[in-house]
């Protein structure tokens, strides 16, 4: 949510900025801007995207070796040229991009007012930089102490840079609940939310921590806290390659994402697998493993896709670990009082490891003295930092903003987990174990199968392309899948879709029925085989467009369907895995035939850092 980039050092730090920000649009595209600092100073900033602020620079002064940047997902005030960062301070002292939330903006708002202050913007942003230089020039203190003291007033989240125009040779960075890592070059350092703007020109970076101030100039990195104490950065190897951020010869990164399943997947059980297949080790929770596998349950807290993840994971744990599993949704976990001891163990999942929502809830489970475990993506980002113990998934930077690969990666880890408990808590035997261990290690192959039918789905999705509801529906653990299908669906093509456990259907949404709703059916073998067949004979009898996905060489659903989609043969704990490829497949070319912007749906941002 926003996108933050800056440099100094003794390039031109244009091209690196709007280089940066075409990296962080993902993280929100309504609007973008940029400041140029010590040689004048200029400020560039316009409704729309990074290209539209690129047209908006055109022929204007551009130079200048240190600058900042911002591409915003708005909250306080309407995506506008106004509401754009940077922001400038009244009397023009200070520029600041922010990425996060002032909670208490309005009373400190009211307050600037009262001491004379106007304001250009309705954002929170703008409050904080007439805060900072409303002190700078009462008390007249330096910038760095000015921006200290103004944060020591300020509630909420934020990552932020900050220029102060009497001392312009230096970027003044702070940190609290939103990203900032710090890349180190020589006599030069790049400020991101991610590592992708920096990666290109070094790979040592600083993932600053919570509360931590860091006073940049080309020479020196100086990091302290905001009470002054002083910090030691710690300098880390960046583990991530250009070529991973880029599009490639794919048309959208969601293709390629979609693509790149069958080598994230086997990222993700790499090095944890035995070569005999017959064996899984999870470096990141061995000290954990006691406490999972006696914990009371296991509560799962997540958002969006990543929930529908631990949904899968509920349905995994219970089958093979036997553990009773809760999973909630982690903005409604956090707000009720639920019920956590020290005998539950939380894991909490999440692509990015920035969701605010799920941080939160996980910081409380902590309070409540819960073992935390963590399934992330991005390495460093907070969720991890704040987890006794996870595991990272290993999918590689995924930028559509529409989940894929993360998805996969995430159901990978949990049916490692639960088996691997499953084993330690003897729930699960010997054979059954290495049978599904070896099941897993064939899914790549089986992933790159299923992408063979691409042209079939297609042709699917041309027939669907101008329907306006769209049902999914599965069972057991095909039910997180059809909400899967739903949710990509209706976040890239703007097509209202609902998932439903099939056998639900008959209680309320047999309703819509009719020869116009395309109803997508996730029918491999399992054990709800016939149930899930009558599901489909119903549907059918009310003229329903069935497309189902099924096991290859089902004859009997294939007679009663208007679709079928092939997928291979697999255990059924690993369906999932299997069945939501064509999902995100067909929900792909549907938005590209409707003319939607694939990677950067309207109203989202891939990484969701306000509650
Ligand atoms: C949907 C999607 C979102 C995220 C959700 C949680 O395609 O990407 O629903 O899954 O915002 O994000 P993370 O996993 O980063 O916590």
């Amino acid at each position: 949510m926003c996108g933050i980039v800056a440099y100094v050092g003794e390039r031109t730090a244009y091209p690196i900025l709007i280089k940066g920000l075409q990296r962080l649009e993902y993280r929100g595209y309504d609007s973008a801007g940029i400041a140029l600092l010590n040689k004048g100073i200029h400020v560039y900033k316009c409704q729309g995207k990074v290209k539209d602020l690129e047209k908006h620079t055109n022929g204007n002064a551009i130079s200048g070796t240190i600058g900042m940047g911002h591409t915003r997902w708005a909250t306080h005030g309407e995506p506008s040229d106004n509401n754009a960062h940077p922001h400038e301070s009244e009397n023009g002292k200070f520029i600041v991009v922010h990425n996060g939330i002032i909670e208490n903006y309005a009373h400190l708002k009211k307050e600037l007012i009262n001491r004379g202050y106007n304001f250009k913007s309705e954002t929170d942003t703008e409050v904080l930089a007439n805060l900072i230089e409303n002190i700078y020039l009462e008390k007249k203190v330096d910038a760095e102490l000015a921006v200290r003291l103004a944060l020591t007033k300020v509630v909420g989240a934020y990552g932020l840079v900050i220029s102060c125009t009497d001392e312009k040779d230096q970027l003044i960075a702070a940190r609290k609940g939103s990203p900032l890592v710090i890349g180190v070059g020589d006599k030069e350092y790049f400020l991101a939310s991610d590592a992708t703007p920096i990666v290109e020109y070094t790979d040592q970076v600083i993932y600053m921590n919570d509360e931590e101030v860091a006073i940049i100039s080309r020479e020196k990195l100086d990091m302290k806290s905001i009470q002054n104490d002083a910090k030691v950065p710690k300098i880390q190897k960046v583990d991530l390659s250009i070529e991973e951020i880029d599009k490639g010869d794919y048309e959208h990164f969601m293709l390629k994402e979609i693509y790149e399943q069958p080598s994230s997947i086997a990222d993700t059980y790499r090095g944890r697998i035995s070569l005999d297949k017959s064996k899984i080790f999870l470096g990141g929770i061995t000290e954990a493993l006691p406490a999972i596998a006696k914990a009371n349950r296991i509560i799962i807290v997540a958002c969006g896709t990543s929930w529908h993840a631990g949904l899968v994971g509920e349905y995994l744990f219970e089958e093979y670990a036997r553990i009773p599993v809760e999973v909630e949704y982690a903005s409604e976990f956090r707000y009720r009082n639920p019920v956590v001891s020290a005998d539950d163990v939380v894991i909490a999942i999440s692509q990015s490891g920035e969701t605010a929502d799920t941080l939160a809830a996980i910081k409380m489970a902590k309070e409540a003295g819960a073992t935390i475990i963590g399934i992330c993506n991005v390495a460093g980002s907070s969720i991890p930092r704040e987890t006794h113990a996870g595991v990272y998934t290993h999918a590689g930077p995924e930028i559509g903003v529409a989940s894929t690969k993360a998805f996969t990666s995430q159901v990978t880890v949990l049916t490692m987990m639960a088996l691997l408990i499953g084993k330690k808590r003897l729930a699960l035997d010997e054979i059954t174990y290495s049978h599904m261990v070896d099941e897993l290690t064939q899914i790549p192959e089986k992933i790159k199968e299923i992408l063979k039918s691409e042209k079939h789905i297609k042709e699917i999705a041309e027939t669907y392309q101008k329907a306006s509801n769209v049902l999914y529906l599965g069972r057991g653990c095909l039910f997180p899948v059809a909400l899967e299908g739903a949710l990509k669906l209706k976040e890239i093509s703007y097509i209202h879709a609902e998932g439903y456990p099939a056998a639900e259907m008959k209680h309320g949404p047999i309703a819509l029925i009719d020869e116009n709703m395309p109803v997508f059916v996730i029918a491999t073998k399992d054990k709800s085989y016939e149930k899930i067949v009558s599901n489909i004979q119903e549907v059918k009898a009310r003229n329903g467009k069935v497309i189902a996905i099924v096991t290859k060489g089902d004859t009997v659903i294939t007679n009663m369907a208007d679709h079928v989609i092939e997928v291979p043969d697999c255990h059924e704990a690993l369906a999932p895995l299997l069945t939501v490829i064509p999902l995100q497949i067909i929900s792909y070319h549907i938005a590209v035939l409707r003319g939607c912007n694939v990677d950067q749906p309207r109203n989202l941002a891939k990484s969701v850092t306000v509650e």
